[in-house]
């Protein structure tokens, strides 16, 4: 019996030592283990022996369990590491050699282009603030001194939500970036500089309008801030987002209800093989509204308007882009169409044209 148990234990050990795959050890469990296994047969005869040839024999094949248990386990977690190195050698990347393929996947040109509004501005000091695009009147609307009764909310096309309980109509989609000016004007304390990107809504749809559209509000607060500096920061950022010097601005009086006094810009164009190009002076394309911040809405954010001045901008993402890389269906940028996208879309690993700074 003695010799017996030592000759198994030896058996064992030697085959769980040589097992080739989990495989293999599994196989060698059950048959030493298993229901019908050898060392369970050995177990199942302590009950017909004498007490004191159990005694003596119990903890002999208790033994023999334990060690060929942990000789499993043993064998099974060294196979295991095993194949785990031989998959980590096998899934090697050598990250040093070219890309010799081209990413399937593009940077859709609005990313791009607000990626390069956040590069020039941030550059100029401007930190990026974002609000929701589903806005209450009071932000939208009259705290932009934009009162119920006035004529400029007919000219937004405002897609409203369903009246609230009380029959007033609060939510909307908002139809400008300008609510985040006075989300930022209401939490933060002056000077401000902000740049505000982000979608908004109109119920407006043609090949120049879209349900949907982008558009990038800026905003400056601060003492003795005037038109000059809003001139110069316009022509900086323009110069520098269409990467020419010889930009022109022309600042046509208008009418914001949110701006006193409020301006019109348009940048200059020259006509190159029958095509328009910003720069030059051949004749003009509007780009930008903006003007000196009303006191009104100042006010409206809890600022005393005596003590702060400021400026405010706000323009079309997606026309930029229309401008900058010469596309002319505004529809196209909405359509999902792959065929467009690997034709003006960018590739993954660009950064930003001007990420080397304003001017670079
Ligand atoms: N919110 C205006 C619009 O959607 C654009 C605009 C004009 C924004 C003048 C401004 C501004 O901040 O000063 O048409």
């Amino acid at each position: 019996m003695t010799t017996d148990l030592e000759q198994l234990r030896s058996d064992l050990l030697a085959s769980i030592d040589a097992a080739a795959g989990l495989d293999a050890v599994e196989a060698l469990r059950v048959h030493a283990l298993g229901k019908q296994g050898a060392i369970t047969g050995l177990l199942k005869t302590l009950g017909g022996m004498s007490p004191e040839e159990r005694q003596e024999q119990g903890p002999r094949i208790h033994g023999l369990r334990e060690a060929v248990t942990a000789a499993l386990a043993e064998r099974k977690t060294s196979l295991e590491r095993l194949a785990l190195d031989a998959r980590l050698a096998a899934e090697t990347l050598d990250m040093t050699l070219p890309v010799d393929s081209v990413p399937a996947g593009s940077v859709h040109p609005v990313s791009q282009v607000m990626d390069e509004l956040a590069e020039i501005f941030a550059d100029l000091g401007f930190a990026v603030a974002t609000g929701p695009e589903i806005e209450d009147d009071w932000h939208n609307f009259t705290a932009l001194n934009i009162p119920e009764s006035h004529p400029a909310r007919a000219m937004h096309d405002t897609f409203y939500f369903p009246p609230e309980a009380d029959g007033t109509q609060k939510h909307l989609l908002r139809t400008h970036t300008s609510p985040v000016q006075i989300r930022t004007m209401v939490k933060d304390k002056p000077p401000i500089r902000i740049i505000a990107p982000g979608r908004v809504y109109r119920s407006d749809s043609d090949a120049t309008h879209t349900p949907m559209f982008h558009q990038i509000e800026g905003l400056v607060i601060d003492k003795g801030i005037t038109l000059g500096h809003l001139k110069w920061t316009l022509e900086t950022f323009l110069k520098a987002f269409f990467e020419r010097d010889d930009i022109v601005l022309r600042l046509r009086p208008s009418y914001f209800p949110f701006t006193e006094p409020s301006a019109e810009v348009d940048v200059g164009y020259s006509v190159v093989n029958g095509k328009r190009v910003i720069g030059g002076s051949e004749g003009w394309m509007e780009v930008l509204g903006s003007g000196m911040v009303h006191p009104k809405v100042i006010a409206a954010c809890g600022l005393d308007p005596n003590e702060w001045q400021g400026f405010a901008f706000g323009t079309g993402v997606d026309r930029l882009a229309m401008l900058k890389y010469g596309m002319d269906d505004l529809r196209a940028f909405f359509d999902g169409d792959l065929r467009w996208l690997r034709h003006y879309g960018f590739s993954a690993l660009d950064v930003p044209t001007l990420s080397g700074g304003v001017g670079a």
